[in-house]
């Protein structure tokens, strides 16, 4: 299968894409991808398809969380044909999906020339193509996975963390998002499964993370076709929420502008106090 191919390539690209990403945003944030190991002829129009493709991906996620295309433009062979999908973060508002996608679709341009598909999942959104069609299938297959540091053995914690990963896999729906005590977490499916399908790649995602990360602090699972995530509230998913970076943003510019008022205040003192004591002499 496409991932079973991928597999060798994904935590290489994910370890330099990570240490090269460390100052860009969130949303846009690499959390793994990876090219397809076989190439197409230089001749055929297979490259202006992909190109094509991806445009329409972009242009997309200005209006829906989630497309797929399909695209075999005039003069080419059946195997000339792509295929492609994106899945925005059903948190992400209409510009926030078509940046995090257009950003996703110009990082896959460099990153996989010549090769028939490829594959990029950021924090906020997953882009994939490939010459053999993949859309409608479920794929369970474990693509990234990794623990934070564990939190020794906390019962009351775990109670929590176990409450959310529930929660998150409770009823069938693409995106869901929730938290409990001090654990966050956040689920996601690739909207061309079934709602059926959706629930059974979050439960198969949710048992893994609970036997891999057993007891560690935050935990990512992604599967070809889903996701799950938990974080400590103290973690790194808290990065993740938009929200709290504006605040965090607005309490540095309320700071900011607060010390300006106060040096200016303090300034307007001084000067008043030198045209006084001149005005004394
Ligand atoms: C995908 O592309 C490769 C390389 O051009 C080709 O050998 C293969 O037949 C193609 N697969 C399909 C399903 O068209």
């Amino acid at each position: 299968m496409f991932f079973e191919a991928f597999s060798p390539y994904i935590f290489l690209i994910t370890v330099s894409f990570l240490a090269s990403l460390s100052t860009s945003s969130s949303i846009d944030s690499v959390i793994y991808g990876g090219c397809s190991q076989i190439k197409y002829a230089v001749t055929s129009p297979y490259q202006t398809n992909v190109n094509s493709l991806l445009s329409s991906l972009v242009n997309s996620a200005a209006i829906s969380k989630f497309n797929n295309f399909k695209v075999s433009l005039p003069g080419s062979l059946p195997c000339d044909v792509v295929y492609g999908l994106f899945q925005c973060r059903g948190d992400l508002s209409p510009s926030g999906c078509r940046d995090c996608v257009a950003h996703s679709v110009s990082r896959l341009g460099n990153l996989c020339p010549g090769v028939t598909g490829g594959v990029l999942q950021l924090d906020g959104c997953l882009v994939k193509y490939d010459n053999v069609s993949f859309v409608g299938v479920e794929d369970k297959a474990v693509v990234f996975k990794k623990c934070g540091p564990s939190n020794g053995y906390d019962p009351d914690w775990l109670n929590h963390r176990d409450a959310v990963l529930g929660y998150l896999t409770g009823v069938g729906q693409y995106f869901r998002a929730g938290g409990s005590g001090k654990v966050q977490g956040v689920a996601q499916c690739v909207q061309d499964l079934s709602v059926n399908e959706c629930q059974d790649c979050l439960g198969e995602a949710t048992e893994s993370l609970k036997t891999e990360c057993s007891s560690a602090s935050w935990g990512d699972m992604f599967l070809a076709k889903c996701y799950v995530r938990y974080s400590d509230h103290a973690h790194h998913l808290r990065n993740n929420n938009p929200n709290e970076l504006t605040d965090k943003t607005l309490a540095i510019l309320i700071g900011l502008i607060t010390a300006v008022i106060l040096i200016i205040i303090l300034l307007s003192g001084f000067s008043r106090l030198c045209d006084d004591q001149k005005d004394g002499k």
